[in-house]
């Protein structure tokens, strides 16, 4: 196809209607649209899976809205999500199924891949984990020198590492605080060497985590860390009391060096960034025990049954899924910011930049055409009210439309309610100040002279979802990453492409590995990069005396 002719996605009817509606539309203000409909609030608010979505405070109205669901309709969202959810092979690219909805399935369901029911599978590994975790929690697991476990290391990258960091951060409270919990995923040394330096490798345990048990980053760290454990212990054999693997491939993990008695495993319709709720989830297991882990994989069951039934404008995935194409397409709209107003919720936004970014940020559709409308937003936040003494300028005075998902609890995770209700009159207020501004008028009356006032207008009409759960707890997580992973599945159907691959990180690791033979072998090979790679590569070898 010319890169002239448009998709069937835009040439569509639909398509053009909300074009259409978008140039009716864009001009009116949110203070316009809720003086026009005294309804707009209850309107726009559903709740689903335990949580709330408000999400009147955003450029729209009822049409558009029925226009976004013709469109998913059209798209064929609910068949898609029904062949997902049946296990057919709808990661095409890959020939895989997607089933990362089994690992919370009960244990007397049936979802068979290849003619093979896979429940029984998920739960016989959450009962290996459980009694892992259970031995290690209690004590009963000892070290190579026969003191317990006090310190455990997960060591893994990308949806190996981000999940179970965010997890383990989000959950802190309801942990084991006799247990601590470090992530190392990062190559840079400096990483693995700050979160050992003050532990006893004693009482040490590391999780080796990775879907391939292939991947650089946490292949190096996994020795590294063997070498300072096998250094501080004086012998090979501790290796067996202080590392476990959670992996899907058992022969590497068994030439690792860590027998399988020791692996915990899961599938490969599990994608990475997808897993935080499988065996990678063993470090959350360990911090939160296996009572709090099945409370977690509850609420991921309570917001897949919500998506699996719930009608389309009814559907907080669909509904959020509806409105990132709105603003991406319509708007232009080239980020979105998720602002949790929860501390524990720090590394949300970090964990959602890997399942929608690297989901969702494709250019070629499933027909293998060049797409001819915006695709995959850029996630970014940081938790309340941090955020607002550092970007919120921009929301509120910039030249650019960012849409914030903000999110907030009811009730506080410490004792201190007094301060929790200044966190959620923040939240309330940001969305306010946000949607409606103030006006030159308004700040006229307060006394503001003129020629100070147009610095201190704020036109407002910025949109904003409000996402709000009683409070934080496993079950609320569960449901919270299930809203956001179906909410990519809908955004990735509608645009017509595959978001259970990454092509794209492939070029860079395999340039990588070409690199490194080079920067460690001053005479051989030779430089073939362009002139700019090469000179790189040039000042290092110099700096390391190799030429
Ligand atoms: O960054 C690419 C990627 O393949 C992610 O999708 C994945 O989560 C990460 O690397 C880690 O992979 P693995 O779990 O196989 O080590």
């Amino acid at each position: 196809m010319s890169r002239s002719e448009a998709t069937p996605l835009t040439s569509s009817a639909t398509w053009q209607a909300l074009a259409a509606h978008h140039a009716s539309i864009k001009g009116k203000h949110l203070r316009e649209l809720f003086a026009d409909d005294p309804q707009r609030a209850a309107r726009f608010t559903v709740e689903g899976g335990g949580l709330v979505l408000d999400y009147s405070k955003n450029r729209i109205t009822p049409e558009t809205m029925n226009l976004l669901a013709r469109l998913a309709e059209e798209r064929g969202v609910a068949a898609q999500r029904d062949a997902m959810f049946r296990g057919d092979k709808i990661n095409v690219t890959e020939k895989r199924a997607v089933l990362h909805t089994a690992l919370r399935a009960p244990r007397d369901a049936v979802i068979e891949v290849d003619g093979k029911n896979v429940v029984p599978d998920v739960h016989a590994v959450l009962d290996r984990m459980a009694d892992f975790a259970g031995r290690v929690r209690s004590g009963a697991w000892k070290g190579y020198t026969g003191k317990p476990i006090r310190n455990v290391v997960n060591l893994g990258i990308g949806g190996s590492y981000l999940g179970p960091e965010m997890a383990y951060l989000a959950l802190r409270s309801f942990s084991d605080r006799n247990l601590r919990f470090r992530f190392v995923s990062n190559v840079d040394g400096a990483a693995f060497t700050e979160a050992t330096r003050d532990l006893d490798a004693a009482e040490t345990l590391f999780v080796v985590s990775s879907k391939t048990f292939t991947t650089l980053e946490t292949m190096s760290n996994a020795d590294v860390a063997r070498a300072w454990l096998v250094g501080k212990l004086g012998s090979a054999d501790a290796v067996a009391r202080h590392f476990v693997a959670v992996s899907t491939n058992a022969k590497a993990v068994t030439e690792f060096g860590i027998d399988t008695a020791n692996m915990l495993e899961f599938w490969d319709w599990v994608g990475g960034r997808y897993s935080m709720d499988s065996a990678i989830g063993l470090s959350t297991m360990l911090a939160i025990g296996p009572e709090g882990f099945a409370e977690l994989l509850a609420g991921f069951r309570d917001m897949d049954e919500h998506f699996r039934s719930a009608p389309a404008d009814k559907n907080l995935p669909v509904l959020l899924a509806l409105l990132t194409v709105w603003y991406a397409d319509f708007f232009g709209s080239e980020s979105q910011a998720v602002l949790p107003y929860a501390q524990n919720l720090a590394r949300f936004p970090a964990y959602l930049q890997q399942l929608l970014m690297e989901s969702i940020g494709k250019s070629v559709d499933l027909e293998r055409r060049r797409v001819d409308y915006a695709t995959g937003t850029i996630i970014w936040g940081e938790p309340g009210t941090d955020g607002q003494h550092s970007f919120y300028q921009l929301l509120h005075q910039g030249t650019r439309l960012v849409p914030v998902d903000f999110i907030g609890f009811l009730a506080p995770l410490s004792p201190l309610k007094e301060t929790h209700d200044l966190l959620m009159a923040n939240l309330f207020a940001q969305a306010e100040g946000l949607a409606f501004g103030k006006t030159l008028e308004e700040v006229q009356a307060e006394g503001v002279a003129a020629t100070d006032a147009p610095f201190r207008v704020m036109e407002g009409n910025r949109p904003s979802n409000m996402i709000i759960a009683d409070r934080l707890s496993p079950r609320t997580l569960g449901a919270l990453v299930s809203l956001y992973e179906h909410s990519v599945f809908v955004q990735a159907a509608i645009w017509g492409i595959g978001p259970f691959d990454q092509w794209g990180v492939e070029l860079g690791k395999v340039l990588a590995k070409k690199i490194i033979a080079e920067l460690r072998d001053g005479a051989e090979p030779k430089l073939a990069h362009d002139a700019s790679t090469n000179a790189l590569v040039t000042r290092y070898r110099k700096f390391n005396g190799l030429v």
